[in-house]
């Protein structure tokens, strides 16, 4: 097979299907998202599996999600807590919420996810208000400019060991573009320099590439 989209594909759908597991539930939220026009950008299987093994590896019970969609990863991630575990995630848009919190209502996770509406920059100080935190893994997943402003709250609501993973860092390779034009891309870069200037965490960028296209994510673990 050649390198090119539809062999990224073949192997997520292979590596789908052998180890990363696929299911009625999932398959329903994925469904009512479609079916509700919603954009297709939810993380691919082999991603969520990921997720859901980095929760468990920092035995993860309070975890925090910026970006939920229609609640495809917060289905996964919701799985992979512990007893007495609690997901809280975060959404702008009201319709998306909707029916993210229907898909995770009949996946029967409705007790173990909290979603709030609005947006994050919004949300993130009142939940910081209400006292709750420190999260032991946030995903970040939301609008990609404000990542850097994501990264620096789950910081300062971590601990030591706690992992903060953002998504869509690589961005078809033009993290690499000082001079790219793109405002998302630009703050990958603000992103990664903030990284390399705090001492509180260890942290590194994955290039992927997927169903998702050519792009990665970048992994911190608090100190
Ligand atoms: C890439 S999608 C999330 C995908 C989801 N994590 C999954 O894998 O199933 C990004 C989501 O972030 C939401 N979003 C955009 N701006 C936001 C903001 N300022 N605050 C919270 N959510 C936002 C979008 O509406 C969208 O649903």
């Amino acid at each position: 097979m050649g390198l090119g989209q539809e062999t990224f594909d073949a192997v997520d759908a292979f590596v789908g299907e052998t180890l990363a597991g696929h299911d009625e539930a999932l398959q329903d939220a994925l469904d009512a998202a479609a079916a509700a026009g919603l954009p297709q950008i939810q993380i691919s299987p082999p991603q969520g599996k990921l997720l859901q093994m980095l929760v468990r590896m920092v035995g993860a019970k309070a975890v925090l999600e910026l970006g939920t969609l229609g609640g495809y990863s917060a289905i996964l991630l919701a799985r992979a807590l512990p007893e007495g575990g609690r997901l809280i995630t975060l959404e702008s848009n009201a319709e998306y919420a909707a029916l993210a919190r229907a898909s995770i209502e009949r996946a029967g996770l409705g007790d173990l996810v909290d979603l709030r509406v609005g947006p994050a920059l919004e949300t993130l100080p009142a939940l910081a208000d209400e006292g709750v935190g420190p999260f032991d893994l946030t995903f970040i997943d939301a609008d990609k400019v404000n990542t850097p402003n994501y990264f620096a709250w789950a910081l300062d609501h971590s601990r030591p060991g706690s992992l903060i993973v953002a998504d869509n860092v690589v961005r078809d390779g033009s993290l690499a573009d000082g001079a790219s034009a793109d405002p998302a891309t630009q703050a990958q870069r603000r992103l990664h320099l903030a990284l390399a200037a705090e001492p509180r965490v260890t942290a590194t960028t994955i290039q992927t590439v997927g169903s998702k296209g050519y792009d990665g994510f970048t992994i911190a673990q608090v100190n």
